[in-house]
């Protein structure tokens, strides 16, 4: 949301504009009155869609068209350009659909048009009556917003042991860390969505226990609720480190609202923060902070912030880009002791630092999944349709390890985009509606004013090609192990990543 609304005034489409300015797959930005719309051509239809994306409105004129739909620069997002849906998290709500006319050589976008909600796909039978979500966060609340899109009437019991109703869990680390996004960004939906929607959330409700064959579970109050499908979404939790002092109250962690309006509270009066960890969490908090004026210092045990995912290159330049905001970097280092506002650093050195937060890694909160016998390995194990291997029983998110068919792999990723679309899919499988978890892991992180944007999977690699310059703010680097793509990341390509990502598509598909 740091990243600027985008503005493009462009030509009036009520006034018409000559078919041949708008290319076949090609995509033109203008207006109709003050609103802003995409125009688009595919063969012989032209589509005519707001021009902002509805997640963080992105410009959808920088984006890529692909078949049928257009895909958001920024994050990713994919609308369907003949209804307006969000077809792809992270956006959740449509984007408006125009009319347009043809005549005289010429395109005219005429009134905005409703769109008729398509029939429900649900066959009687396989429904099932009482669907029950562990879990208010990415997959869980994709899951229930699904399920009602797909016109389930049934009972939906959303359990979180949260506080809060499902946030913009990446806004807390970004921009409202920094002080620059309003209250009012952070909820997905509003409170009333819930009950508006007969979504059952019950807050503050920890999850004790599932039992798989009475088809219960059992909350921490002993009560308990049945089920006839289960969603398993309960993400991941911030490690710790262990040394003396570590468990102090201005030792802070970032998970939830609260962890992050603790740190806000303390930011207010501090002057020097230190942040354990060089990594996507660490990094982007030493970024909101610096933007509240804190003197921070990162400490890490790394050589190079970002490497084992990003690779040097990347790691060479998120570390000048924070150094030139002021961080200071203690690598190779970890704190040994933290006692009062006194931090020992391992190599011997010493910080004094108001307060300190660690972003150390997650772990995944696989425990109920685990006594409940599911099959747990480094995460709830799922097959395709990212159904465990207790009938009923789904997982989806941080949690979930799933046949991953661009990798060909088995993998669990922390990837916010990810859990929305494997809620999504969570949600189609729990109505048998049979749909296998394709998607292409996509994540992006933001330092500053800078995104970096990560298509697909690479634990490893032989080979690290690098089109453009990191330096310059313009590049894309491809992650490759015996000649294949796996991942690509990138700085300012955006069109690029959105291409790189359906070509993975495309391969997918043609297996
Ligand atoms: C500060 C921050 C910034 C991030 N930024 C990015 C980013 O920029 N890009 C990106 O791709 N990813 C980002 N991520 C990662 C992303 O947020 C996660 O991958 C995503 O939230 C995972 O979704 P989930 O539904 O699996 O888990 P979560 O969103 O963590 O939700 C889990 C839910 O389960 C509940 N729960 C857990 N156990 C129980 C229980 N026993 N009983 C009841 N409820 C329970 C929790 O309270 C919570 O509501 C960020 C994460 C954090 C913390
Ligand atoms: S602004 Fe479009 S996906 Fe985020």
């Amino acid at each position: 949301m740091a990243e600027n609304q985008a503005n493009s005034n462009g030509p009036d489409f009520a006034l018409g504009i000559a078919s041949a300015e708008l290319a076949d797959g090609g995509m033109l930005a203008g207006h109709v009155g003050d609103e802003q719309v995409l125009l688009t051509r595919i063969g012989e239809q032209v589509f005519a869609v707001a021009a902002l994306c509805s997640h963080y409105h992105g410009p959808l004129a920088e984006g890529l068209v692909v078949g049928e739909t257009v895909r958001c620069p920024w994050h990713h997002a994919c609308f369907s350009l003949r209804t307006g849906e969000a077809i792809g998290a992270p956006a959740f709500s449509p984007i408006d659909c125009w009319s347009v006319e043809r005549r005289d050589g010429k395109v005219f976008v005429t009134a905005k048009r409703a769109v008729a909600r398509p029939a429900s796909r649900l066959s009687a039978g396989s429904v099932p009556d009482r669907i029950v979500i562990v879990g208010g966060g990415a997959a869980g609340f994709a899951a229930a917003q699904t399920l009602r899109n797909e016109q389930y009437r049934g009972s939906i019991v959303m359990l979180s042991n949260d506080d809060a109703a499902p946030v913009d869990r990446p806004n807390l680390s970004k921009d409202y860390l920094a002080g620059t996004a309003p209250e009012e960004w952070i909820p997905l939906k509003p409170d009333d969505f819930y009950a508006e929607n007969g979504i059952e959330l019950r807050l503050k409700t920890n999850v004790a226990a599932i039992d798989a064959q009475s088809r219960e579970v059992a909350l921490a109050d002993g009560s308990k609720v049945p089920y006839d499908r289960l969603l398993l979404a309960t993400g991941a939790e911030p490690a710790r480190l262990s040394f003396p002092g570590s468990d102090q109250p201005h030792v802070h962690t970032l998970r939830s609202l609260a962890d992050c309006r603790a740190i806000v509270e303390r930011a207010k009066t501090a002057r020097r923060v230190v942040v354990m960890g060089a990594s996507f969490i660490g990094l982007e908090v030493a970024a909101s902070l610096r933007e509240r004026k804190i003197e921070v210092h990162v400490v890490a045990p790394d050589k190079r912030p970002m490497e084992r995912i990003l690779g040097p290159g990347i790691g060479d330049f998120v570390r000048s880009l924070h150094e030139e905001h002021g961080v200071v970097f203690h690598l190779e280092d970890t704190v040994s002791a933290i006692d009062g506002k006194r931090m020992t650093l391992k190599s011997g050195g010493t910080i004094e630092a108001d307060f300190a937060v660690m972003g150390v890694g997650v772990r995944p909160r696989v425990e109920l999944a685990e006594r409940a016998g599911l099959v747990v390995d480094r995460g709830v194990v799922v097959d395709a349709y990212l159904e465990t291997t207790g009938p009923g029983i789904f997982a989806a998110g941080d949690i979930a390890r799933w046949p991953d068919p661009h990798s060909g792999q088995p993998i669990r990723v922390e990837h916010w985009v990810v859990a929305q679309r494997q809620g999504k899919t969570a949600a189609l499988n729990m109505l048998g509606l049979r749909q296998k978890f394709v998607d292409v892991p996509y994540f992006w992180s933001q330092h500053y004013d800078i995104p970096i944007n990560y298509v697909g999977h690479a634990e490893k690699w032989d080979e690290l090609a690098i089109d453009g310059d990191i330096a310059s703010k313009d590049c894309l680097l491809r992650f490759k192990l015996e000649g294949r793509t796996l991942a690509v990341a990138s700085i300012f390509r955006d069109v690029a990543s959105l291409q790189e990502e359906a070509a993975m598509e495309r391969v997918t598909a043609a297996r």
